[in-house]
């Protein structure tokens, strides 16, 4: 893989944005060209994608294919799909497309549908709630051991047992267990340890919690109420676990949903929907794998992302999924693109000249319009925004949902077009103060416009889709993290805060700030005062 800026498309590129590329009018560009629409569409399996109201025109589009080409991406895709260690810092496979694949394809295919088999037949037993006499899954997991769960059960909460009630403890905070203990009943609950070392201090603290909360609550069947789900079947044990579905080191954290860790998503919607959700994915894993880079639907969006980042300069993104249920989404998508490609040195380690990850945030549509889609429209800052719609709700209020749409596509429309000074004092403006004049008002009232979005449309959120969804974001990210020639499989920077804390967490019982800095010894000391 050659990195980006060694390329000749990226100095192309460059002298593109320098002459044609910073000053692209979205009006003008649609002005000039009917066809922009279709010519920026990309129809992937489940995912239609709108991608003409980016800042970029036909010759961005051929140069950013240009770089990828330059670069390798397509060799490096195909050899992380054949499972060559691309995760040169751990010396690991990369292979959660293979937990996804059809029995007999793939590696590891036997591996994989042997767990799967056990964990889909295990889920149908806690869903027969009248034999299995649960009302309650409670998974204890952090990170990518509970961001996945705790995004698709809601997402697909059509599909999700109606016996059962699903809860998620993360945070090492009590105030996280307490309340979801509160309401629970030992004999009617079960207890999902999520973890893939099960060494992870915020998991582990909480299982311990839950256990003895189990026991002091007159709970004795504790090989029944406690399933372990992890790559460390002995820890497992050892915590006195006999119940675990396994997985394996190539499955990274953030992309681990499709495993076992993905067994309350299984047990919420059962053995045919949760195959389905994995064969959503598998077939946006065909999409990624043969598809031509100019209509590859992840390629393409890395490669804006790519655009966007190291010749525009915008340092985020701004996700708006139109639907309640994906509501965890732009949390889920914040492990899997910045603990992905939130790093700051290439494969050798050396010091990378550009910007990598974007941040990346939002929250559901319509909420974010009411709180910060005023910087989006008129703040100093251009942040692109990903809209999500969905054609067709399982609800049935028709109303409403029209209403939601009209909303996304309002949104976009309006980034894109903007409102003049002009247009701004053609109107009248009710709230407008007296003691200023029209011009002032009207300058208040102008909207720049140009600002660029994406929209995602989905037919239906169903387990497929959402399948399909999620991985097109995993290879998105692969795509903008191997053009940026980084590992985007390990997650150094977690480290140094763990190693710390264990540090600091006897302190806070003994007081003793030797060696500490002054800020950290003057909060200990106000903490234990
Ligand atoms: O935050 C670091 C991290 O290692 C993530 O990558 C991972 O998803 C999370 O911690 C949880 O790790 P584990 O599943 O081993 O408990």
């Amino acid at each position: 893989m050659i990195r980006c800026d060694r390329t000749t498309a990226w100095a192309a590129l460059k002298g593109h944005y320098e002459a044609h590329g910073r000053d692209l009018d979205l009006r003008e560009a649609f002005g000039r060209d009917p066809a922009r629409f279709e010519r920026f569409a990309v129809e992937a399996p489940e995912v239609f994608a709108d991608l003409s109201k980016n800042l970029w025109d036909e010759a961005t589009h051929r140069l950013l294919a240009e770089l990828a080409r330059e670069c390798g991406l397509e060799a490096r895709r195909d050899a992380m799909l054949a499972g060559e260690a691309v995760n040169v810092t751990e010396g690991r496979a990369v292979l959660h497309t293979a937990l996804r694949a059809p029995r007999g394809q793939g590696p590891f295919s036997e591996e994989v549908h042997d767990v799967l088999d056990r964990m889909l037949a295990y889920a149908e037993s806690v869903r027969d709630t009248a034999s299995s006499g649960f009302t309650d899954v409670v998974n204890i997991g952090i990170g990518g051991s509970d961001l996945g769960p705790q995004m698709a059960v809601p997402a697909l909460d059509a599909f999700v047992h109606r016996g059962l009630r699903f809860h998620f403890v993360s945070n090492v905070d009590g105030h996280d267990i307490a309340p979801v203990l509160r309401g629970l009943k030992p004999d009617t609950t079960l207890f999902i340890i999520a973890s893939k070392t099960f060494t992870t201090q915020e998991t582990m603290a909480n299982a311990r919690v839950a256990h003895e909360w189990f026991v002091q609550q007159g709970g004795t069947d504790t090989a029944k109420h406690f399933v372990a789900t992890t790559t460390n079947v002995q820890a497992a044990a050892e915590f006195g676990i006999s119940t675990t579905f396994g997985f394996w080191d190539w499955v990274g954290g953030r992309y681990s949903l499709w495993s076992a860790i993905g067994l309350p998503i299984a047990i919420a919607l059962g053995r045919e929907h949760f195959r389905a959700f994995l064969d959503g994915a598998h077939a946006m894993d065909r999409h990624f794998a043969a598809a031509p880079l100019e209509k590859n639907l992840p390629m393409q969006l890395g490669l804006l992302d790519v655009w966007y980042r190291n010749f525009h300069g915008f340092t985020s993104r701004s996700v708006a999924p139109y639907h309640q249920g994906l509501k965890r989404l732009p949390a889920y998508l914040q492990q899997l693109e910045m603990e992905s490609n939130g790093k700051r040195v290439d494969l050798e380690g050396q010091p990378l000249p550009y910007g990598t990850s974007p941040v990346v945030w939002g929250e559901p549509g319509t909420n974010g319009q009411h709180a910060y889609f005023q910087m989006l429209h008129q703040g100093t800052d251009v942040i692109p925004v990903e809209f999500i719609l969905v054609k067709t709700p399982t609800h049935g209020h028709a109303d409403l949902h029209s209403k939601l749409l009209a909303n996304g596509l309002a949104q976009a429309q309006a980034l894109m077009l903007g409102k003049t000074t002009e247009q701004a004092l053609g109107e009248k403006a009710p709230t407008a103060s007296k003691a200023l004049d029209a011009a002032t008002i009207a300058r208040h009232r102008t909207f720049p416009g140009n600002r660029p979005s994406t929209t995602l449309l989905l037919e239906r959120l169903t387990p497929r889709a959402l399948g399909a969804l999620v991985a097109m974001y995993e290879h998105r990210v692969f795509t903008s993290g191997a053009l940026w020639g980084l590992n985007a499989y390990d997650q150094w920077g977690v480290e140094l805060g763990k190693a710390l804390c264990n540090d600091l967490l006897p302190r806070l019982a003994s007081g003793d700030p030797t060696g500490l800095d002054a800020s950290t010894a003057g909060l200990l000391r106000r903490l234990r005062g």
